[in-house]
This record gives C-alpha cells, structure tokens and sequence, in this order.
C-alpha cells in the first residue's frame, strides 16, 4: 500500500528561549549557531533531506530575523561574489519562491495550538513536525526525519520519534505507552504529557519530531487545555490512538537537547569534533583543559 507523501513541515519557533537570556533578547533561540550554523538550519536540512519541500514556521513577535534568514542576502551575496569568495555556506539557506511559509502564534497558548495555526496550509494531508530545540544528529546513514518517512512508507499512520531517557527525566517530555515492537518500530497504546514523578508508563519520551495524519487539527480545533495549562499536542495526538495507526521509531542517531545549555553546549562540542578542520584542535585543547582539572 502507498501512503501519501510528506510535503509539508511545520517548525513551531514562537517560544521566547528565556532559557538563554540575555543572548536571546535580540536574537530568536532558534538563530543561536551549532559551530556555524543557526539551529533552525539543521531541522530544515533535516526536512529537505527526508523529501519534504514546504517549510511553515510558526513565529510570533520578535522572531522576524528567522524570515530574513531565509531570504535571499542580496548584499552579502553581491559582495561575496565580486571578491571571488566561495557561496557554498549559504547552501539550504533560501528555500524555493512559495517554500518557505511565515504564520504567526498571536498568543502563546502551547504547541498544539502553534501547530493548529497551519491547519490551512496543511489542508487534507499527512505533514511533519520537527522542532528545533532538538537537535538531531542521524546515524552514518539518514538523519531522523528521513528514517522517519522510510518508517512511515511502510505502516502509514501516525509516526513520532521515540527515545529512551533515564526514568527520572520523563516529568519534562511526552511519553508513550508502548505496545508490541517490532525492530525500531513501538505501537503506541497511548500518550502522556508531563506525567508527575513515578507515574511515566515507559521511559520512551517524544523528542520532537512527528510525521501526523491531518485528522489531529481537527482535534486540536476543540481542545482542552492540558498539563501547564496549555492547549498540548500530546493530548491530540492520544486521541487519534486507536482510530489510526500510531508508530514510534527508534532512530538511529544521537539528539542533543539544545533547549537547555548543558545540550547546547555538548552539541556545538560534537559538531565540531565530526568537522576535519576543526577536530584537532577541539579535541587537543578539550584534552589540555580537562587536564587542568
Ligand atoms: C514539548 C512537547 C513534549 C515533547 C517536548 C520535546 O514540550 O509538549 O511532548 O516531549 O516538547 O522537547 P516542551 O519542551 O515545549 O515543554
């Protein structure tokens, strides 16, 4: 059976990275740089790769940089180009005329209410999520959402990114009730946001990326609030379970959680020790300041 492809992803980047102040007073979270480029970048080098060519970012006040980013830099672009200079690192960074869709979150009322603000564009087919916070790193191979779709192609549905975590941390994320598995592939019996200490069903959390059947933005339509008070995609998502097919996959990679500096921080070292004119350096003086204790 062929399923529908996927098109359409939605980047939800209205949050305020308070976590980061004051670096991100001026500058959306999702510009901060891993090496040299802004996070936002990895995720739409993540969808592009998986096949998907619509970009939909769901911004709200103080975020008009992302816009500018992926515009075309006429300046820098004509002065490059007169001094002979190599354009190569602008690379992913416009999107094809029409590909790249701005919609603004006009109150911040959770994220399954940014994602339901696309419910337009999306219209009547299946559509990735990927947030940027999370930071994906795919095995030798493809990277996550690819590993995703390929998943998808196979069982259709509904398809989240599942990741094991120490028990302990499940407080902070959505988590699955998992049901038979099959290789990397967990059925989803059923989903919990932010579930209190020692109630988890599993220790196998959402971080951050779906591929969903457009049937949830109707759900998102009419939605309580949930844990936080906010309008939650984990609770749409749930009520789907049963209706459809719900996968986890288990990709094959490493995530870095760029939402918090510790991750932040590891990611921007990792990166840099996978780059040949970078790696003996890093990995001398990160040698030398250990050291020093
Ligand atoms: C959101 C989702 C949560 C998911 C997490 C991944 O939570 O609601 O289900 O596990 O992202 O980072 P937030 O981090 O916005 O609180």
């Amino acid at each position: 059976m062929t399923h529908k492809p996927i098109r359409k992803a939605i980047f939800p980047v209205a949050g305020l990275g308070t976590r980061f102040l004051p670096a991100t007073k001026a500058v959306p979270k999702e510009l901060l740089p891993v090496v040299d480029r802004p996070l936002i970048q990895y995720a739409v080098d993540e969808a592009l790769e998986a096949g998907i060519e619509q970009m939909i970012f769901i911004t709200g006040r103080g975020k008009g940089a992302i816009e500018d980013y992926f515009d075309i830099a006429f300046e820098a672009e004509a002065t490059q180009r007169e001094r002979g200079k190599d354009l190569s690192a602008l690379e992913g960074t416009r999107l094809a005329p029409g590909h790249a869709i701005f919609i603004r979150q006009q109150e911040p009322l959770g994220l399954g209410h940014a994602i339901w603000c696309a419910r337009d564009i999306v219209g009547d087919e299946p559509f990735a999520i990927l947030l940027p916070d999370e930071f994906m790193r795919g095995g030798k191979d493809n990277g996550c959402m690819k590993q995703m779709v390929a998943a998808y192609q196979q069982v259709g549905g509904n398809m989240v990114c599942a990741l094991e975590v120490p028990i302990e941390e499940t407080p902070s994320y959505g988590v699955i009730d998992p049901g038979t598995r099959d290789g990397p592939l967990t059925q989803v019996r059923g989903l919990v946001e932010k579930p209190a200490p020692g109630t988890a069903p599993s220790n196998l959390i959402l971080p951050g990326r779906y591929i969903l059947q457009p049937e949830v933005m109707k759900i998102l339509e009419t939605q309580e609030k949930g844990a936080g008070g906010e309008i939650q995609l984990t609770d749409a998502m749930a009520a789907m379970i049963g209706a459809q097919p719900f996968h986890g996959l288990t990709f094959d990679g490493r995530r870095f959680d760029c939402g918090s500096k510790a991750g932040y921080i590891e990611a921007n070292f990792a990166l840099a020790l996978e780059r040949e004119e970078l790696r003996d350096q890093i990995r001398a003086f990160a040698q030398a300041e250990l050291a020093r204790g």
